[in-house]
């Protein structure tokens, strides 16, 4: 097993996946960032650098380290070449299990027999992604919380087959980046959706029973609980696809009607109303 990490290959460009290289190649690991599209990943790279500048602006940190930073990080389009000296793999692709399980595949060949391949699902099981690798020992989840460079924790999910040894590297590497990790085991939705997502749901469900508004709801969780958003803002935030897909693993998953979906979210998702990304969820985004 690869037990020094230095080359981290990241598998998707998107909000996660470029979060992830930007945690990566600030804290000194040489970043392969790979998408299936060229302009996927400018753009990636351009959220990247004015991310930093934000921290540039605050002064957590300078311009030359940011330089530094941006430097270690190239750009992929063709995996075997992104993955032939990875001591470890992030995936960070679209949360679709059929894309995952080709992505693990192909990593499976390509990449060099050592490395561990992580990923970064929300709630696909560690354990079926590991059981289409010969592998399955070197296979964990780096479930990290979005936006990647602000928020601490990065869930490790250990899957049916992962060794000790692979977990121990993960957590410490997640240490490197300045997170805290904290080890969960593979149940559907491991334990930071398993609580966040049915939270949301009950939220939506109460909307739609019209216990109170959107205001009323999201303000008696911020002020009352003091979360950072309230349930329905985060619902935008993370995307209410997404939510309605994660609550449909919860559901099939323990077969327990507490988690079924809320008749609003799938209308919404239904309807196009997915939150920031579609412009409009339970609030207008302009
Ligand atoms: N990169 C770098 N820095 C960023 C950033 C980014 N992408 N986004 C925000 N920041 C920084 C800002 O520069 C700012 O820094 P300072 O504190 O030094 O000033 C700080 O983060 C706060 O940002 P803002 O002032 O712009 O806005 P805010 O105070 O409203 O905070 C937030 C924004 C951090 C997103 C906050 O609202 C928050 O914590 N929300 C909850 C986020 C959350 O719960 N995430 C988990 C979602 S669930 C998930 O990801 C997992 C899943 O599987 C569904």
């Amino acid at each position: 097993m690869q037990s020094t990490i230095n080359n981290v290959t990241v598998i998707g460009s998107g909000t996660m996946g470029n979060g992830i290289c930007h945690v990566l190649a600030q804290a000194g690991f040489n970043v392969n960032m790979m998408d299936i599209k060229q302009d996927a990943l400018d753009r990636a790279m351009s959220t990247i650098g004015k991310n930093m500048d934000r921290q540039v602006s605050k002064g957590a940190l300078t311009e030359e380290a940011k330089q530094q930073a941006l430097g270690r990080i190239a750009t992929h389009t063709d995996m075997a070449t992104a993955v032939k000296d990875a001591h470890l793999v992030i995936e960070a692709a679209s949360e679709n299990v059929d894309i995952k399980l080709s992505i693990f595949r192909q990593l499976d060949e390509l990449a060099p027999a050592g490395c561990i391949l992580a990923s970064n699902t929300s709630s696909i099981s560690i354990t079926r992604i590991a059981s289409v690798t010969k592998r399955a020992d070197k296979v964990i989840g780096m479930h990290f919380m979005n936006p990647v460079p602000v928020m601490k924790l990065v869930e490790v999910i250990n899957g049916y087959a992962t060794s000790a040894e692979v977990t121990s590297t993960i957590y410490k590497l997640s240490e490197q980046l300045g997170k805290v990790p904290c080890v969960a085991n593979d149940y559907p939705g491991f334990v930071a959706n398993r609580l966040l997502i049915p939270m949301i749901n009950e939220a939506i469900i109460s909307l739609q029973e019209g216990v109170a508004g959107v205001t009323e709801i999201d303000t008696i969780m911020k002020l009352g609980m003091a979360h950072p958003m309230g349930p329905l803002q985060l619902a935008d935030f993370i995307g209410l696809d997404v939510c309605l897909s994660i609550l449909n693993v919860l559901h099939s998953g323990f077969g327990n009607p507490k988690y079924a979906p809320s008749t609003l979210l799938v209308n919404m998702v239904q309807a196009g109303y997915l939150g920031v990304k579609s412009g409009e969820g339970f609030y207008k985004y302009t």
